[in-house]
């Protein structure tokens, strides 16, 4: 191909991709699959890497951070980024609407916004390609976070008019991301993130711009610099403008004629805040034509055209009376308060994660402590803070246990780690935990054997080890309690036809650190072996798509010790299958397209029994369906698990498809 037609073709391919990336991030609405962008993807990243001198500013592979930075420079804002008043009730709103009312010559419209909880953030363009992108700091000068805002997708780097333009709005992390990300960094013994806000601030501010590419944050622009230069008279209009030019807009706002239509809307949020995929912390209320705007002006510090209604905090006091503490299959200990049971955002709560002793030593938690709770991105509980007024005379701080609740092993930090672990390797809670582990759904599939038989095995001396599952016999197992000869059977064949399993379910099953399901499975993919895995480098493994060396490294030293070998041996003797007998790629997307789940807009909600709502998101989206957060009338199945909700009676208003967790196991059962 000639250097000319190579141009037109990156251009062609650069055009296309942020158009459907627009389609995906900024507006919600997929025109493509999957595989399809990503064909297109690597072809450009083909051209380019063949071709530097045609990579372009706008191009989408300039999204993945690079560089790691020594520190963010200064920007001047030369108009400020202005804040907003507060008000906490409706009545200081009707004065706020009536003031402003009654110093104008006109009736007029409000455009009323959700507040949504992140950091303000300021982006400007020339001639629509993005140049710069900067935090509020303290309204005057911000930091200049360009390389990390070029990673959030939903931030165009190419608008779709060449126009030279300053916007701003607010950069936040969607909830799951956030309950995501937590659960990834407690499970590292990494610190957690108090809230989804302080996740996108610590996200934002990382000199490395892959850590911000990798932490999911999404952006909402809500303010137009300079409106008159673009013809558009309204707030309401400005939005519409900016969403037109590829900019992600919050799609909930309204213009309301008077106030009762505000407080209509401010009750309609209030009550869906919960089912929002993100945190909003109240409602902005704008003056909607630009002209009050410049009437009006601004104090120092906010406007004076616009307020915010700030929504009282969901939250429940209640008392702790227990720190729980549990040995997990990597030897983290984690703290579980354990309080009086309130009703907290439509569930009963009596148990919140402490996660780490730093996070119970700075909130100082005591027994007999009054606190806070609160629902972290609306799902999780979690104790907001001590209220020290109530706390009762006697109280002393909480001693943080030095030895292993189940084994009374010494605990220790590794490196600079905030868990506390017990790295005893024959802790029977972590043998026991390793060996669930083992058995589970998405490893070994071994059906029957759960927590309970496990336990008894274990007690028994029945098994000590992996291998030892595989030299049981039916005479050991009904010396177990409650098991009749046969479920005893039928755990003696499902013990057996986990021999024949595919190689992903071993490696995942093994539970070396950081190795979860889906990096199996494209591991074993690669290699087809255990004894080519055992063999392959750091360099080999990372050379697998999406694989880094975290991974790889964790692999490496897993394999690189005698009493692995010997476990391998033990699991070879026992006739357990060591190559990769699954699907291809090819098979797995086809698989995924012949689904009854593809293409569908599935919600999970509710308690589920058996499944972990991750485990189960996964499932779906591996086979096509697309799992949000909140229940539209675009949803097409609702997986209702026990205790479920507001979105249980929204689906059953919209009349959407409603299935259990029983169902929805039976139906996962069909499919696999
Ligand atoms: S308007 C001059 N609109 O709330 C205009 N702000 O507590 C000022 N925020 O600093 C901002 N959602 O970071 C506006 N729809 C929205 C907003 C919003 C969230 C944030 C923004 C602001 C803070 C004030």
């Amino acid at each position: 191909m000639s250097d000319k037609s190579l141009k037109q073709t990156a251009q062609d391919l650069r055009n296309q991709l942020n158009t459907w990336a627009r389609e995906y991030y900024s507006l919600d609405k997929p025109t493509v699959p999957d595989d399809v962008y990503d064909k297109k993807y690597q072809e450009l990243v083909n051209i380019e890497h063949a071709h530097p001198e045609l990579i372009t500013p706008d191009s989408p592979t300039q999204r993945v951070g690079g560089q790691v930075l020594k520190g963010f420079e200064k920007i001047n804002h030369e108009i400020p980024m202005l804040s907003l008043g507060d008000v906490f009730s409706k009545e200081e709103l009707g004065n706020f609407v009536d003031n402003l009312d009654k110093n104008l010559d006109e009736k007029i419209d409000y455009n009323c916004e959700l507040k949504i909880d992140g950091l303000a953030i300021s982006l400007v363009y020339r001639k629509g390609i993005f140049v710069q992108g900067s935090t509020r700091g303290n309204g005057r000068i911000g930091e200049d976070i360009t390389q990390n805002l070029r990673t959030i997708k939903s931030v165009p780097l190419k608008l779709s008019e060449p126009v030279d333009v300053e916007v701003r709005g607010e950069c936040y992390m969607p909830k799951k991301s956030f309950v995501e990300l937590n659960e990834r960094q407690e499970k590292e013994g990494k610190q957690i993130f108090a809230n989804a806000r302080n996740a996108a601030a610590g996200s934002l501010r990382q000199l490395d711009s892959r850590i911000t590419s990798d932490r999911k944050l999404s952006t909402f622009i809500y303010y137009l610099m300079e409106p008159e230069k673009f013809g558009v008279t309204t707030q309401s209009q400005a939005l519409e403008k900016m969403r037109s030019w590829g900019f992600k807009i919050d799609p909930d706002f309204k213009v309301a004629h008077d106030k009762e239509e505000i407080f209509e809307y401010i009750d309609k949020y209030q009550e869906k805040r919960a089912s929002l995929t993100y945190d909003i912390d109240g409602i902005v209320i704008k003056a909607n034509p630009f002209s009050v705007h410049r009437e009006v002006g601004n104090t120092v510090k906010v406007p004076r055209w616009a307020i915010a209604y700030k929504f009282p905090p969901d939250e429940q006091e209640t008392i702790v009376r227990d720190i729980e503490w549990t040995v997990g299959r990597t030897g983290v200990v984690t703290p579980t308060a354990i309080m009086d049971p309130v009703q907290l955002a439509g569930t009963t709560v009596s148990r919140a994660s402490l996660h780490n002793p730093d996070y119970i030593k700075e909130k100082d938690i005591r027994i007999g402590d009054t606190v806070k709770l609160h629902k972290a991105g609306d799902i999780i509980p979690e104790i907001s803070m001590v209220v020290l007024s109530k706390r009762p005379n006697d109280s002393v701080p909480y001693p943080i246990p030095k030895n292993c609740p189940e084994c009374g092993a010494k605990l220790v930090h590794l490196d600079d780690e905030v868990a506390l672990r017990c790295i005893n390797p024959k802790c029977p809670a972590l043998v026991k935990e390793s060996l669930t582990h083992f058995a589970s759904r998405n490893a070994m599939d071994i059906r029957g054997l759960g927590t309970r038989i496990i336990a008894q095995l274990y007690d028994k001396k029945l098994v000590k080890d992996i291998a030892d599952i595989y030299k049981l016999t039916i005479d050991e197992l009904l010396q177990l309690d409650k098991i009749k000869e046969k479920s005893a059977n039928n755990l003696l064949t499902a013990i057996d036809n986990s021999r024949e399993n595919s190689l992903e379910r071993l490696l995942f099953g093994l539970g070396i650190r950081h190795v979860g399901a889906k990096a199996a499975k494209l591991i074993a993919q690669h290699f087809k072996t255990m004894d080519r895995i055992k063999e392959a480098s750091v360099e080999e493994i990372c050379s697998i798509k999406t694989m880094g060396t975290i991974i790889a490294e964790s692999i490496v030293t897993y394999f690189d010790s005698k009493e692995v070998d010997e476990l391998l041996e033990e699991l070879k003797k026992a006739r357990v299958n060591m190559s990769y007998t699954g699907e291809s790629e090819a098979e797995i997307l086809e698989n995924a397209a012949n689904s009854p789940f593809n293409g569908l807009r599935v919600v999970l909600t509710g308690t589920l029994d058996h499944l972990k709502r991750a485990d189960a998101k996964k499932w779906l989206e591996a086979h096509g369906a697309k799992v949000t957060g909140s229940v539209s009338s675009k949803t097409n199945l609702l997986i209702a698990g026990h205790d479920a909700g507001s979105k249980l009676t929204k689906a059953e208003n919209l009349k959407i498809k409603i299935i259990n967790e029983e169902t929805f196991i039976q139906q996962m059962e069909e499919e696999d």
